[in-house]
């Protein structure tokens, strides 16, 4: 949800990724496993939307299995230890002008910057309790987003008169937190993105 959200709000964005898959893929299959090497700014999107909003902003509470000290501070056995993802992915020393939604702060030289921090390595939750589940989401989530990207213009949806309504990220709070419900234009890029459409089916995919 939070990518749909962020390329409408962001035509430069969305223009950058489509560019990108034009020249890669060229035109009449989809983006493959196999592409991903070479689809750094798609890479760098992925990373970006994580970093941006969380669905766990505070991860799952745990507790010190012992007494411990981190940065002076004691830390006794039974503590309840909370990981704030959301402050860590804001902070602004580790990545400028945090609440800009820009996928260019991890590339380098047309390359992942690695002096970057990675910010699935606090979206995902923290050391040994990181969730297990996150090479299989991450995975399913490049397949959607590059197909999605293929083939369809994402926008914010218009008023009476033909002017875009301007979108708001508004998130639920909780635990578990998800954009508030928002409209969008989804639509084929180009008639020949239409028709190309029209011949896929589900094996394609
Ligand atoms: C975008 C999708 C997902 C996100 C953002 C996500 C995020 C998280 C986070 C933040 C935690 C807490 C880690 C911690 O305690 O520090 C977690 C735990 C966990 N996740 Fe995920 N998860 C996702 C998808 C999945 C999927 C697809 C599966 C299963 C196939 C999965 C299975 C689990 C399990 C089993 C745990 C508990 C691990 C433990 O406590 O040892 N997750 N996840």
């Amino acid at each position: 949800m939070t990518f749909f959200l962020m390329l409408a709000m962001n035509p430069e964005v969305q223009k950058r990724a489509h560019e990108e898959i034009d020249e890669v893929i060229g035109f009449g299959r989809l983006p493959d496993f196999s592409d991903r090497p070479q689809l750094v700014y798609l890479d760098a999107l992925l990373k970006e939307i994580f970093r941006w909003h969380q669905t766990l902003p505070l991860g799952v509470p745990h507790a010190t299995s012992e007494d411990d000290v981190y940065d002076g501070y004691f830390i006794p056995k039974g503590t309840v230890v909370i990981g704030n993802a959301l402050h860590i992915l804001h902070d602004p020393e580790l990545y400028p002008d945090p609440y800009k939604f820009d996928p260019d702060r991890y590339i380098k030289d047309g390359k992942i910057n690695k002096d970057v921090a990675n910010p699935y390595s606090a979206a995902f939750g923290f050391g040994r309790r990181i969730c297990p589940g996150r090479h299989m989401s991450l995975d399913s989530i490049w397949a959607i987003v590059s197909a999605t990207l293929a083939i369809f213009d994402i926008s914010p949806p218009k008023d009476e008169n033909g002017n875009p309504k301007p979108l708001k990220p508004i998130y639920s709070d909780g635990l578990l937190s998800h954009p508030d419900p928002f409209e969008l234009v989804i639509q084929p890029r180009s008639d020949r993105h239409k028709q190309f459409l029209e011949t896929l089916t589900a094996s394609d995919v």
